[in-house]
């Protein structure tokens, strides 16, 4: 699909990789483009740059994301493009609360399932609509850090494969982006350790590079989008030898205890 004269959302546009693919989007001619973020300001400020809309939202609250969509599409146009691009990444472990778990949940996966319950039925109404998941490397291999990262990011990589089978037929596309680290909070925030902190910086590459791996990811239609293309062979090697890759990963994980 080409972005232009495309219509597209995008959750957590008011920072980081979000707002990368708002400025992107409008640059290949998208338009309109519906900055929605948790930070109403950021969005704001975002949407004026790029002369879109601003939306404050949790992108976990269905109710909120059903009624965005609705206002969007009466105010500009029906959605060509939802780019469910909300993620957290809190450290939890297996003994960690609760609350860690569900916010995890809640805004990793079922975002997602909330943003492609808004746009679908539009969508294969029309025959044509285009969503992009944002995972991560994360959902592929793992993460060092944080189990609930590693497991809800490995569900939106199974949505996104799933909305593909399910809908490919019918018109719909399904990219699942998932890069290793970019320099946003988020990203920085993978440092725990000097050693970590080196091996983090030297794979960190700008929001920018992010969102040209998208665009060019829409535009062939492609499933995976791994702006780290390194990731592939991640992927490959952990589906090869399942034993030998969780041996890699935990010497990887013990050099970073330093
Ligand atoms: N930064 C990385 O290294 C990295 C790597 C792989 C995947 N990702 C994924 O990319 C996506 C974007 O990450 P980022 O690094 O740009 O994040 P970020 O920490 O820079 O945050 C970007 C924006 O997300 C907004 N946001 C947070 N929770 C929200 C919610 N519930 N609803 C709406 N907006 C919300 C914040 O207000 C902020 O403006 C996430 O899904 C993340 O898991 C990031």
């Amino acid at each position: 699909m080409e972005l232009n004269d495309r219509i597209a959302v995008i959750t957590a546009g008011g920072g980081g990789i979000g707002a990368a693919l708002a400025r992107a989007f409008r640059a290949e001619g998208a338009r309109h483009v519906a900055v929605a973020d948790l930070d109403g300001s950021a969005a704001e400020a975002v949407a004026a740059e790029i002369g879109g809309s601003a939306w404050p939202l949790d992108a976990a609250d269905a109710t909120a994301v059903a009624a965005m969509v609705d206002a969007v599409e009466s105010e500009h146009g029906p959605i060509d493009i939802f780019c469910a691009n909300a993620g957290v990444a809190l450290p939890g472990d297996v003994d960690s609360d609760l609350e860690v778990w569900q916010r995890s949940w809640d805004v990793n996966v079922m975002s997602q399932v909330h943003a492609a319950g808004a746009v679908l039925p539009g969508m294969l109404a029309r025959g044509e609509g285009y969503l992009v998941l944002t995972s991560s490397a994360a959902g592929l291999t793992t993460s060092l850090d944080t189990a609930s990262y590693a497991v809800t990011k490995h569900a939106s990589v199974a949505l996104a494969e799933w909305l593909a089978i399910t809908y490919g037929d019918r018109g719909i596309r399904v990219s699942c982006l998932a890069p290793q680290f970019v320099d946003t909070p988020m990203g920085r925030s993978a440092k725990t350790t000097p050693a970590a902190a080196a091996w983090v910086e030297s794979l960190m590459i700008e929001p920018a590079e992010v969102a040209a791996s998208v665009i060019d990811g829409i535009r062939e239609e492609r499933f995976l989008i791994l702006p780290h293309p390194e990731v592939a062979g991640y992927f490959q090697n952990k589906a090869a030898d399942y034993d030998r890759w969780l041996e890699g990963m935990r010497k990887l994980r013990a050099s970073f205890e330093t």
